[in-house]
């Protein structure tokens, strides 16, 4: 937002174009704008959207095509808002992209990066008040909701950030939104909870404060109006910033530092149901309640960053930062589906075909690289939690034996991209033979996610590193939450529901415990980067896990590393075991722990020195371990998140050290559309 710093329409289009190709990198499905229309009159002015499905480079080319808008035309005062999309509800389209807007007169719009969990109920209530929507998305509810204030407003004079501030007692979920509106022209409110929000500030002058006091407002209507007339608008220096003399001053809104760090390195971060609104080139925050920090101020920092390592944050590569993303991504797998009160788990994309599901005759998962392994992974708490018969397979393999398939077979499709062209074959052969389809994907939109009948978006956030990390945590909740799902009514099963809904709620936490292991795990890669071939060993639940693991390894340090079955040991891998050969062995206290202790003494007994990933308070396996990695404990099917971040981790020190390019291993791509 600029004040009194005349910008050409082209340039604020090249403002807000460069910014999202700076936060492309977290989602480029369509991406859309709203700025002034052509009238330069402050008060006159309407809001005119552009929106496009594609990258940012399809909007950009669609800008400049718009005959209606003049580029020379010359702004002093300007807010401009733009957003790219990684869709959670409702297909890629323009009319799903963002702005949202709340009625085909933009009276108001706005851009939103997080979920609302509840925005069905508000649907529903807007739309029993004659609000009519043309979206599917979760965000066109705030878009109505703000005009629903509006419109049923007890004073004329009520300010925009009072608005938004009624909006967001209404929502549940997280949220990092800006509101632009033709009502209050030249002004700008942006607000968080949950999802990230900080605002750049350039000026060439004197600043009027470094440190922006909180303005705390209270529900009581009455006082909110008289705050209203008395503080909000007549902002001074003791409650805003500005550029001293209300000289020129730049604002700039954004999810992420790399959108703005060209134009500024001077931020301040919001907090949680913070309000901040600029009108007359002053910024105020405010909020209702006191925040938990409880810090009455909030700074203007100074960015040391490059513009590379914002977007990785302080990661030195996508993978390490999506490892350390996993406390945050599986707890969005899971927000607004699992019920810790009532533990109960709704699957909104599936619930309309459960009793269909509950009848089928068997289920069958099908997935390629590390979506099978969320498979294999999950095979058995399913056969626990559904009691129905459950085959895992590889797509390619699945195809080329011509599997026999029937009407009555349900199956599934794990892919973080939804468009891996084997998994996909599979889906189509699968509908050929009027199986119900079931897709499990990380991309809304996808190939596989239209083409299935119905299916669960993981919502683990873009994945950039080619070798999937947060994607095959987020896949191993979904599945456990489907069988969650399907054993609601199975009073035998109660017990175990609740055990395992009780350690997922837990996760996150746990997840973080491990994560702080990673010093650790550094100096094993440091005694194990110079050898040519790992393997890892473990059988039950984390079978999987040593398969990911193996992977992992292979991917990215390209160096030879297999996952073996524990229990096939004796059966030809013993053979590969000397002194020599680096086993990891991963041995957690749980159904297969006796059977593992047998195959850790066939190791040991050839000399074999066997690296341990076993529980904290294991101290019969520590005794004949070379080293051990201790982890925390969870419930046994859910071992498995646990457990394969430690090999997550090894794996990205291995290749750092070995000297390879973390997110682009030669040879692999991150999405292959080709059988
Ligand atoms: C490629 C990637 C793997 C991925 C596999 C399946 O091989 O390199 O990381 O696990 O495809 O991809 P999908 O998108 O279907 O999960």
């Amino acid at each position: 937002m600029n004040y009194r710093v005349p910008r050409t329409r082209k340039e604020i289009f090249e403002t807000l174009i460069k910014g999202l190709q700076r936060l492309e990198y977290r989602g480029y499905d369509s991406a859309g704008v709203a700025i002034d229309g052509n009238n330069n009159e402050v008060k006159e002015r309407h809001i005119q959207l552009v929106k496009k499905r594609g990258n940012v480079k399809a909007l950009d080319e669609e800008l400049y095509k718009q005959d209606s808008m003049d580029l020379k035309v010359e702004f002093e005062t300007h807010f401009g808002i733009a957003h790219t999309r990684w869709a959670t509800h409702g297909v890629p389209n323009a009319v799903n992209s963002h702005p949202q807007r709340s009625d085909k007169g933009n009276e108001f719009v706005v851009i939103h990066n997080g979920i609302i969990t509840n925005y069905k109920d508000l649907r529903k209530f807007l739309e029993s008040k004659g609000y009519e929507f043309e979206s599917e998305t979760d965000t066109e509810t705030i878009a109505k909701l703000i005009k629903y204030v509006f419109d049923n407003r007890e004073t004329e004079d009520i300010t925009f950030s009072t608005l938004v501030e009624r909006v967001i007692q209404q929502l549940e979920g997280a949220f990092a939104l800006v509101f632009k509106s033709i009502h209050y022209p030249g002004e700008a409110v942006a607000t968080r909870r949950g999802s990230p929000l900080l605002i750049g500030v350039r000026s060439k002058y004197k600043l009027s404060t470094e440190q922006i006091p909180i303005l705390y407002r209270t529900r009581n209507i009455e006082n909110v109006k008289n705050i209203c007339k008395t503080r909000m608008k007549r902002l001074d220096s003791s409650t805003c910033l500005h550029a001293v003399g209300d000289k020129a001053v730049e604002f700039f809104f954004a999810s992420d530092a790399s959108a703005i760090i060209e134009h500024t390195n001077r931020v301040i971060f919001l907090e949680d149901d913070d309000i901040a609104a600029v009108a007359d080139g002053k910024l105020s925050i405010h909020r209702v309640k006191r925040s938990a920090s409880d810090d009455p101020s909030r700074a203007i920092q100074t960015l040391q960053m490059e513009l590379q390592q914002i977007m990785k944050g302080n990661f030195s590569a996508f993978m390490q930062k999506e490892i350390f993303e996993q406390p945050e991504s599986v707890f969005n797998t899971m927000r607004g589906r699992v019920n810790f009160e009532t533990n109960t788990v709704l699957l909104g994309g599936l619930k309309d075909h459960l009793k269909e599901i509950r009848r089928c005759r068997r289920l069958i998962v099908i997935g390629c690289g590390t979506s099978y392994h969320a498979a294999v992974a999950t095979r058995q708490v399913l056969e626990e939690l559904t009691e129905l018969p459950v085959m895992v397979e590889l797509a390619s393999d699945f195809l080329d034996r011509n599997t026999p398939v029937f009407r009555d077979d349900v199956c599934f499709f794990i892919s973080q991209s939804g468009e891996t062209a084997d998994t996909l074959l599979a889906l189509r052969y699968c509908k050929d033979r009027r199986a119900l389809t079931v897709g499990v994907t990380n991309t809304v939109g996808s190939s596989i996610s239209r083409e299935t009948d119905c299916g669960v978006h993981i919502n683990a956030g873009p994945e950039i590193g080619v070798a999937s990390t947060k994607a095959y945590t987020s896949q191993f909740i979904s599945l456990v939450m489907f069988g969650l799902m399907m054993s609601e009514d199975r009073i035998s099963l109660q017990n175990r529901r609740r055990e395992i809904i009780h350690g997922l709620r837990s996760l996150p936490e746990l997840i973080k415990e491990v994560l702080s292991l990673d010093e650790k795990i550094h100096d094993l890669a440091l005694e194990l980067y110079t050898q040519r071939s790992l393997l890892v060993m473990g059988r039950g639940y984390n079978y999987a896990t040593c398969l990911e693991g193996a992977l992992k390894i292979k991917e990215i340090t390209y160096m030879h590393s297999e996952g073996i079955l524990a229990g096939e040991l004796k059966h030809g891998p013993l053979a590969l075991i000397d002194k020599q050969m680096p086993v990891i062995m991963v041995i957690m206290k749980d159904p297969c722990f006796a059977k593992c202790q047998n195959a850790l003494q066939q190791v040991t007994a050839r000399q074999g020195r066997p690296i341990i990933l076993c529980s904290k308070d294991d101290t019969e396996s520590s005794k004949f371990a070379y080293k051990t990695i201790e982890l925390p404990h969870t419930v046994d099917c859910l071992q498995g998140i646990l457990s394969v971040i430690p090999l997550q981790l090894l794996s990205f020190h291995l290749a750092v050290l070995r000297g390879y390019d973390v997110d682009f291993p030669r040879n692999l791509a991150k999405s292959v559309t080709v059988e």
